[in-house]
């Protein structure tokens, strides 16, 4: 019996996208392939809100992308300003800080957003040459406002792997340089593959890539239709299938319907746990409608891994533990995409209303 995935990702496959993946292989420089290739990157742009032409999946899982985004474009003489506030903006410090850049973390309470007014305070007495925010932080579940930042001179880089379909992200009109997503949230495809979109002007700052495989030109070379598309690596073929039946899905249904069935899911949930005495770790106008932590009442915080357990091997039911220093203190649930459904939170909450 099919797990219902109801953690922080990965989610569940979508009919089309377990469709998709069964089709036969393509060679990966056979026109045929290339021109599904050239759909999905067309629908990359549609989803992404931007006309980019640097716009293409990475052949790796989100951390893969991020890898990519840093490799080219973050070096030793780099001052990085970041937004802090979860798990993942660390693990972009994390990997900045390797390659020996200069970051100014500024800091914010878990599960609180990044506060626009300081963070442009920051920038504004730090000029950095990039910006790095999360937009929406799987950890927390905080959906930081990455509208209106003052990015000077700066570019700025936002981690959209959950935001992405799940809610509104304009990279154009929001004067966004570089996004970076995944696969395995709510675009319903395994993971794998980390959606990525590069500016003009993030594209001249690229510097020598410290890293052949995320080597951003040489990956271009093969995925631009400009020039004779050289073989790099081989891509993942029915990777890609599979995020092209996705996005045409979404397409289908439309972003705005998308974005209101995660919100109405979202609500029901909210309502429902408060039935139950839960409470959202988030308050109610920073959460993220994919991902709600939930605050694990302390007489149950010595059992939680338990009552996780018992969910999946009675029920079938993946739920997220906490990560970081939330570890122990809250429970994470997806509603991701196409599990984004009534039906899903009422399984969830029945379930867990007889476990506890
Ligand atoms: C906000 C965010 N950024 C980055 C990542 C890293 O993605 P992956 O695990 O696919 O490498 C995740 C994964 O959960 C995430 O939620």
């Amino acid at each position: 019996m099919e797990k219902l995935l109801m953690g922080p990702g990965p989610s569940n496959l979508t009919e089309s996208v377990r469709s998709a993946l069964a089709q036969p292989a393509l060679g990966h420089l056979d026109p045929e392939f290339l021109s599904i290739l050239d759909e999905t990157c067309d629908l990359l742009r549609w989803i992404f809100k931007t006309d980019n032409k640097m716009t293409f999946p990475v052949s790796a899982t989100a951390s893969g992308g991020m890898e990519a985004v840093v490799m080219n474009l973050v070096d030793s003489t780099s001052k990085v300003v970041i937004g802090s506030n979860g798990a993942f903006s660390l693990r972009a410090k994390a990997m900045m800080e390797r390659q020996g850049a200069e970051i100014v973390e500024v800091n914010f309470d878990w599960g609180s957003p990044v506060d626009l007014n300081e963070l442009n305070l920051k920038i504004d007495f730090a000029k950095p040459d990039l910006i790095w925010m999360v937009h929406g932080e799987t950890s927390t579940g905080v959906l930081n406002n990455i509208v209106n930042i003052d990015k000077g001179d700066a570019l700025l880089i936002v981690d959209c792997v959950t935001s992405l379909g799940g809610v509104n992200f304009e990279m154009d009109n929001w004067g966004i340089d570089v996004a970076v997503s995944g696969s395995q949230k709510c675009l319903n495809v395994p993971p794998g593959l980390s959606p990525v979109s590069f500016s003009t002007r993030a594209i001249e700052r690229f510097k020598a890539s410290r890293s052949w495989y995320f080597d951003l030109q040489m990956i271009n070379d093969y995925i631009s239709t400009a020039g004779p598309r050289t073989y790099h690596h081989t891509a993942p073929i029915n990777m890609i299938y599979a995020l092209k039946a996705s996005l045409n899905d979404i397409k289908e249904h439309g972003l705005d319907e998308t974005f209101n069935r995660h919100k109405i899911a979202a609500e029901y949930l909210y309502s429902a746990l408060g039935e139950m005495g839960l409470k959202p770790a988030v308050e109610s106008p920073f959460r993220l409608p994919q991902l709600t932590t939930i605050f694990i009442p302390k007489e149950l915080q010595g059992i939680e891994s338990q009552i996780r357990k018992d969910l999946m091997d009675k029920f079938n039911i993946e739920i997220g533990a906490g990560l970081g220093i939330f570890a122990g203190k809250v429970w994470r649930v997806g509603l991701m995409g196409a599990n984004a459904t009534i039906r899903n939170v009422d399984t969830l909450v029945n379930a867990l209303g007889k476990l506890l």
